[in-house]
């Protein structure tokens, strides 16, 4: 999704916007631009169609000079991606605004600044914010006060970072709805959609909250103010996740390397969250068990990936903590006319916290009688984080891949975390506590077995490569691994994937089954497994070729058309983490015989921050 970056520095910028937006990258975007206000107070701008190396070729060209500047990454939502509907967005020579998010009221917008003689030249929405910004700075001569004059005028989500010809030395930013981050430097001053992207000149931020309005100068202090025009002293965080999740650290593509951390994420996200024989429930906030004891069901909510994680929580905390569950996509949850039993507890996921359904989901809960509120999110200060009740935070480190993977891991081994805590409080057997602790700690290990077979997976995924579509079956709590499978092949090698309950497929998908249709399923070795292999007979007596991950005890024999990968056998209330490795790798290794973009797939984005 559309990325910012903004400096106000002692040197030259340019260098500093162009790697920011390098390290935007990995959130999908199909245009980028820069405009750089020189020493002489003359606004220069470049933009570029595609990737962030095309405008770096025009800079190169022509470099812009200045030590203020503002930068974009845009993902098209209002108008196609061109040079003209590309950030930054001028009003005339003297004001440039790039924009994060969606301004619904434009369309009004426009038709009343059209009235007063302002011309406009692209088809964004962005746009009528850069010329409402030069209205208001036409009347005060101030950019800060016009910022909050016409941000007060638009519905919708915003992040702002504007600068002015009249005001040199600054830059003014705002945010609500999407995520802004100040970065404190020594005498220069910085923003940016993402803490990453400001790493090689700071690390230290200040996490804008809803509503604010920042005043960046060179050689005075960050000023903030509130939604309500207060100026407030926001705290200042250090960065503790390390800039080597910017590298690829030698591996070709950064969703391998991340598929590839999954054993040390596991141990992250279990660090100092179990006892011996039970998962902490003070884990989740000092609130914790004051909330989670009336807890008598929970829903979820999430998107994507996140989504899928949920799925899996279902059958654990039915299982396990005998405690009903409703998972729901975020974007369907918070237009429902949603019931609200006694008791109920809201569970957010989600890899970014800043994922406009979810977010608003949130919102929409909290005044519907829930008796709290957790988030479980990867990104410490994110909107989920910040409006919880109670937080987990997934210790995953940054995901750059857009497809997520590692990200996805951790939530699960959260969500385990959820329900042991729950199951406790709702008498779970303190025996089957202790032994799902036990497996937790061995889980590393086994990930790490699992991913010795890269190099089998490789060559099984060489069968993949040119096939149009593919199946993917999984019964119980695999059936939303057997999703996030075909969600991963989806999303990263094109190819037209579904996943079914295995019991459905003699409901319609056996249609589907002839020689050019591959069937990939998992089978651990749990009390579904005998109907499983029948359901896989059913598939080969139609010719469909089957690649099958089982357990190391499970009988099934390789044979002409039935390919057979064993894993490490683990307790089966993990197995659907351990058995997400294999689907991931085999993703990753048809994408790349494709040959496609597998860090940055074409039209999707890291972090969806608009409806
Ligand atoms: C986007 C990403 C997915 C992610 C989904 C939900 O579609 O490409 O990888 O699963 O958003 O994001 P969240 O940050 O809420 O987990």
């Amino acid at each position: 999704m559309c990325g910012i970056v903004g400096a106000v520095a002692e040197r030259n910028v340019q260098g500093i916007l162009l790697e920011g937006l390098r390290r935007l990258e990995y959130r999908g975007y199909d245009s980028a631009g820069m405009a750089v206000l020189s020493d002489d107070a003359r606004l220069n701008r470049r933009r570029a169609v595609g990737k962030v190396a095309a405008l770096e070729a025009s800079l190169d060209a022509g470099p812009l000079e200045g030590r203020v500047g503002i930068a974009h990454t845009r993902w098209a939502t209002h108008g196609r991606p061109t040079e003209q509907n590309a950030h930054p967005h001028q009003s005339g020579e003297s004001l440039a605004v790039v924009h994060n998010g969606i301004i619904e009221n434009h369309e009004t917008l426009k038709a009343e600044l059209e009235s007063q003689g302002y011309v406009f030249t692209s088809q964004t929405d962005t746009e009528v914010i850069a010329h409402l910004l030069a209205r208001e700075f036409n009347r005060t001569q101030d950019l800060l006060e016009a910022v909050r004059q016409a941000v007060a005028l638009l519905d919708g989500a915003y992040a702002l970072a504007v600068t002015h010809r009249s005001q040199p030395s600054l830059i003014v930013g705002a945010r609500k709805g999407s995520p802004l981050v100040v970065g404190v430097g020594i005498g220069e001053s910085f923003l940016a959609s993402d803490p990453l992207a400001l790493l090689p000149v700071t690390d230290r931020f200040i996490y804008l909250q809803e509503g604010d309005v920042v005043r960046i100068a060179r050689g005075e202090p960050v000023a903030v103010f509130d939604a309500a025009g207060e100026r407030q002293e926001r705290s200042v965080h250090t960065y503790e996740h390390g800039d080597g999740a910017a590298t690829k650290d030698g591996y070709r593509h950064f969703m391998l390397k991340e598929i590839h951390e999954q054993p040390q994420v596991v141990a992250a996200a279990l660090e100092g969250r179990l006892s011996e024989r039970r998962a902490l429930i003070e884990s989740f906030g000092s609130e914790a068990e004051a909330i989670f004891s009336q807890v008598r069901q929970v829903h979820i909510v999430a998107c994507g990936t996140s989504y899928h994680a949920g799925l899996v929580a279902r059958y654990w905390l039915e299982k396990y903590a005998g405690i009903p569950a409703q998972v729901e996509v975020a974007s369907e949850y918070r237009y429902r006319r949603v019931v609200v039993p006694d008791g109920t507890l809201f569970v957010t996921l989600s890899q970014s916290g800043e994922t406009a359904d979810t977010l608003a989901a949130l919102r929409f809960a909290r005044e519907r009688g829930y008796v709290g509120s957790l988030a479980i999110c990867n990104v410490p200060g994110s909107s989920l984080v910040r409006e919880s009740d109670l937080t987990l935070m997934t210790q995953a480190g940054p995901e750059i891949g857009v497809a997520s993977t590692k990200a996805f891991t951790s939530q699960l081994v959260a969500l385990m975390l959820l329900t042991l805590s729950l199951g406790r409080l709702n008498g779970m057997d303190e025996s089957r506590q202790a032994e799902i602790v036990q497996a937790l700690r061995t889980l590393p290990g086994a990930i790490t077995q699992v991913l010795g077979l890269d190099g089998a997976i490789e060559t099984l995924s060489m069968a993949f490569a040119e096939k149009h579509h593919a199946l993917f079956l999984g019964r119980g709590s695999h059936f939303p691994i057997a999703l996030e499978g075909a969600l991963k092949l989806k999303e990263i090698s094109y190819i037209h994937a579904e996943a079914y309950p295995a019991g459905e497929l003699k409901h319609g998908p056996l249609a589907l089954v002839d020689s050019e249709m591959p069937v990939i399923s998992v089978a651990p070795n749990d009390e579904l497994l005998e109907k499983l292999k029948s359901n896989l007979q059913e598939v080969r007596a139609r010719g469909g070729e089957l690649f099958v991950f089982a357990d190391e005890s499970v009988r099934l024999e390789e044979a002409e058309g039935v390919h057979v990968l064993r894993l490490p056998h683990v307790d089966e209330a993990l197995a659907p983490i351990l058995y997400t490795l294999p689907l991931q790798l085999l993703s990753y290794h048809a994408a790349v015989l494709k040959g496609t973009d597998v860090d940055q797939p074409r039209n999707l984005a890291k972090s969806v921050t608009v409806e």
